[in-house]
């Protein structure tokens, strides 16, 4: 993918970038459907634009990304897809190591990814281990998240922790997340023209700034995470108070 362009890059803000931008990549299948395509070459494309994207962050100097992957309702998609996905997924996880290394990727995993098969699961611990040093931006990849069942087992979690009512507070509750450590999304991006959540970070988005694109997420440039940082930057983020002058 190309770089974003100076001309873009000159209207940022440097001291005014979001620390966290979420993804939820959708969009593949009617990217595919409308080029002719079987729905899982929407997914090879989407895979290959998520690394342009993420590379995108590491040219505006984002800290933390999160991609939306894998729901836990995807479950209920044909075999067929399912099967072919995960094997995409595998696969990049092995051949794209290299290139996250060099980026300075830090790869974190959101959800219940040992549900996958073991040569995935095998290829994601790989992963997590060895770009555990990197710092340039931590990756968050949610595989077989739903935001819903992270809530259920946080709540799990305190509950055998042993913690009394009076001890539960807001950080208590962000701590047992998988998210537990990494800022909050100061931008979610979802792409193909959907204006839904679809089980995605419930908790952690209660003040993101939300940007819907018209893009189906294989033709989502990172000219264009470069456009909704600037729209980001645009916004007066109030957090309930009012105005400040
Ligand atoms: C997003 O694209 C990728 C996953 C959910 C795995 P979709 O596969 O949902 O594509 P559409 O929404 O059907 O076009
Ligand atoms: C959300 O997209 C999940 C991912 C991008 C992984 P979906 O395509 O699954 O969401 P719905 O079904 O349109 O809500
Ligand atoms: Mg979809």
């Amino acid at each position: 993918m190309d770089k974003i362009s100076k001309k873009l890059l000159d209207k940022i803000d440097p001291n005014k970038l979001p620390q966290h931008v979420a993804f939820i990549m959708d969009g593949n299948g009617r990217w595919a459907k409308k080029r002719g395509l079987p729905r899982i070459f929407g997914h090879r494309e989407g895979i290959k634009n998520a690394i342009g994207v993420v590379e995108g962050l590491g040219q505006l100097n984002i800290k933390n990304g999160t991609l939306y992957a894998f729901s836990t309702e995807n479950w209920t998609r044909p075999e067929k897809e399912i099967k072919a996905l995960l094997k995409l997924f595998r696969d990049n996880f092995i051949s794209k190591k290299s290139r996250l290394l060099e980026n300075g990727v830090k790869i974190r995993l959101l959800g219940d990814y040992q549900k996958f098969p073991q040569d995935m699961v095998d290829a994601i611990d790989e992963l997590i281990e060895d770009t555990k040093d990197n710092t340039n931006l931590e990756l968050a990849i949610a595989l077989n998240y739903g935001s819903r069942q992270e809530l259920v087992r946080a709540v799990k979690k305190i509950t055998e922790k042993g913690l009394k009512s009076d001890e539960i507070t807001i950080e208590t509750i962000s701590e047992n997340l998988y998210t537990a450590g990494m800022p909050d999304p100061d931008l979610l991006i979802r792409t193909s023209g959907e204006f839904r959540i679809s089980n995605f970070l419930l908790w952690q988005i209660a003040y993101t700034e939300v940007f819907i694109s018209e893009k189906f997420w294989p033709q989502f440039t990172a000219d264009d995470l470069a456009n909704a940082v600037i729209w980001y930057q645009s916004r007066n983020r109030r957090f309930g108070s009012v105005e400040k002058k």
